[in-house]
């Protein structure tokens, strides 16, 4: 059956205007990216993983600050950790921020985070997580989602024994990342077993995992019968993927709609982060704005090494000049800061992952 990807879906009383989500991704998903997200038509996007334990022992170490705005709804917010007092708490904080849908991260595969008993780790420890669950689904009104890998090994099937049981514990739509976390990012996404996963269990579920184009994107819906497909990498610097996977037209942008796309999210950035986080942040996505051949390849070169956003924003609007009326146009439809909740000194991961 081929679904269309502008069709509405729902997970409980939230529903989503297009069957693209935009993933989760520590160290880039910060609300200039959820925004820009959803302007290119993503129909629910996640805020990166923010760490439950760092909430109630203040012991992470960065502590950012997370912003909700109103043009970001539908937005799922993620925490991680693996004690379901400290699961409830987080939850009862990000629903009183804003979110819609309260997700936790099953599937984060890097050492720091499973040794303590949480992301990836979670999935072979099924009573645990279902208490996880549980603890989360009782302490909020909105739904309550989780995020897996297929387990910790290679090869392993725990997600279709555990999904059924964090159902019947309140979860009320699961993402599959058909990698293991051995497996890293490394290998296929195996999308048989999100297949797998949908004749399972009653709820929706998201596929992710190398859906990178609006071809991709119709197959892994095609192949699995899921609810909608999410969009990580291939996202990065590039909104335009979004809309293409979403309407099908194929879309190149101008130099100056690159250039002003980017000159927006650093100054979102820097309103987001700070001056002096933002401009460490904000290395990466030079590059992957800058790509595609958009640009020559010393220009990324040239912005990564200037000292300040300042001089990143002067310098990209000398080379795409045509990028100033863009950006006026766009941040005037960006709405009133009053009309944000910020939830203060909160533990954004450094670690992340999925
Ligand atoms: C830089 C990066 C950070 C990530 N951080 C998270 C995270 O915080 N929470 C999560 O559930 N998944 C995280 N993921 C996993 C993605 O959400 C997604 O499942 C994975 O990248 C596969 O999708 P893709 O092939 O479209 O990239 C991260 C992935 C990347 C590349």
């Amino acid at each position: 059956m081929q679904r269309n990807l502008t069709e509405s879906w729902s997970i409980g009383p939230v529903e989503m205007p297009t069957r693209v989500v935009l993933a989760p991704m520590a160290g880039v998903s910060v609300q200039a990216f959820r925004r820009q997200g959803r302007r290119f038509g993503a129909g629910l996007v996640c805020s990166e993983m923010v760490s439950a334990a760092g909430i109630e022992h203040r012991n992470e170490k960065t502590f950012g600050y997370l912003r909700v705005a109103s043009d970001e709804h539908p937005l799922a917010i993620q925490i991680f950790g693996s004690e379901p007092g400290a699961m409830a708490d987080a939850a009862r904080m990000v629903e009183a921020a804003g979110a819609d849908i309260v997700d936790m991260n099953f599937g984060c595969p890097v050492r720091k985070v499973t040794k303590t008993g949480a992301g990836a780790h979670l999935m072979e420890e099924s009573e645990f997580a279902c208490r996880v669950v549980e603890a989360v689904a009782s302490a909020v009104s909105v739904p309550v989602t989780v995020k897996m890998r297929r387990g910790v090994e290679d090869g392993s099937r725990a997600c279709l024994e555990l999904a059924p049981r964090l159902v019947e514990a309140g979860a009320a739509a699961l993402t599959l990342h058909p990698r293991s976390a051995k497996q890293m990012y490394t290998g296929r996404a195996d999308h048989a077993l999100t297949a797998e996963l949908v004749e399972l269990v009653d709820v929706p579920v998201i596929a992710s995992g190398d859906v990178t184009s609006r071809e991709t994107a119709l197959a892994v819906l095609e192949e699995t019968g899921a609810a909608a497909v999410m969009v990580a990498r291939a996202a990065q610097g590039n909104p335009w993927a979004l809309r293409e996977i979403v309407e099908g037209e194929s879309f190149r942008p101008t130099r100056e709609e690159v250039a002003a796309e980017l000159i927006v999210f650093v100054h979102e950035a820097v309103r987001e982060l700070g001056e002096q986080r933002a401009v460490g942040f904000l290395k990466k996505f030079y590059g992957w704005y800058l790509g595609h051949g958009r640009f020559p390849k010393p220009f990324k070169q040239e912005l990564v090494q200037l000292r300040t956003t300042e001089d990143v924003v002067t310098r990209l609007y000398a080379a795409a000049p045509g990028a100033a009326k863009i950006v006026e146009r766009l941040e005037a439809e960006l709405p009133a800061a009053e009309d944000e909740t910020v939830l203060g000194e909160l533990p954004i991961s450094v670690y992340g992952g999925g």
